[in-house]
């Protein structure tokens, strides 16, 4: 499977993604997770992206097409991949459908989780993440065995850096803006599967009519 997966923050996204994972070889390749490992390591694209990626802002197209160019060329991409975050601007995806033209491979799908403001804001809220592993968890909906503490790798689990009630006001208001206009764009390549849940049954559902 070669899908987008596209939505709000909070959406689900990294969430339905590990889960796929499970049912397939696909890799998820996760802009922000490749984001927040560059300014945990404190690297060039780390330090360029840090400011923004606090405040809610997306980074610059050029940076993430730098990156995104590379990662799909790498061998595991041959297995099909679950793109988590990418593209988010128009230009993103008109240079994702030049690369993917001049590698000769094509999309599946673009999944859609159009998931209401209210939930998103109470899953950011209440969101965790470990800082080792990048497992989600979160306190209501899916909390680890022991407080704090990941299950899969032991390590703490914290609020992202980017979950104060002012950067989630803005990231949803850069969703609206900047990365909302995909839907269309996607409906309009006949790429577009729009499900109004995270939940891992009716996405499989959705998924098996269309692949
Ligand atoms: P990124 O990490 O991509 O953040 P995001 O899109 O805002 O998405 P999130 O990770 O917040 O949410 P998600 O949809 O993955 O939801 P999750 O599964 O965690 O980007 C961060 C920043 O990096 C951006 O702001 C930007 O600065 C920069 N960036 C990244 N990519 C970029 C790009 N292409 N261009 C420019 N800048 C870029 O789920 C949320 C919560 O809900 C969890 O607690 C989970 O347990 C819970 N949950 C999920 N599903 C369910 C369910 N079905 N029922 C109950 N709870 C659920």
């Amino acid at each position: 499977m070669k899908i987008i997966l596209l939505g709000p923050p909070g959406a689900g996204k990294g969430t339905i993604a590990k889960a796929l994972m499970q049912h397939d070889e696909s890799v998820q390749i996760s802009t922000g997770d490749i984001l927040r490992g560059a300014v945990a390591a404190g690297t060039e694209l780390g330090k360029q992206a840090e400011a923004a990626m606090t405040a809610g802002d997306l980074v610059t197209d050029e940076l993430i097409m730098g990156i995104m160019e590379e990662r799909l060329q790498q061998d595991d991409c041959q297995q099909g991949y679950l793109l988590d975050g990418f593209p988010r601007t128009i230009p993103q995806a008109e240079a994702l459908k030049a690369l993917l033209s001049k590698l000769d491979e094509r999309l599946d799908c673009v999944l859609e989780l159009d998931i209401p403001r209210d939930i998103i804001i109470d899953r950011l809220t209440t969101r965790r993440t470990c800082t080792n592993c990048g497992e989600i968890y979160n306190v209501k909906f899916k909390p680890p065995r022991a407080e704090g503490i990941c299950d899969v790798c032991g390590n703490e689990i914290v609020q992202r850096d980017d979950e104060t009630e002012e950067a989630i006001e803005n990231r949803l208001q850069v969703y609206n803006e900047q990365t909302a206009p995909l839907v269309e764009f996607y409906r309009n390549e006949g790429l577009l599967v729009s499900v109004p849940t995270s939940d891992l049954e009716p996405v499989m559902d959705a998924l098996k009519s269309r692949i």
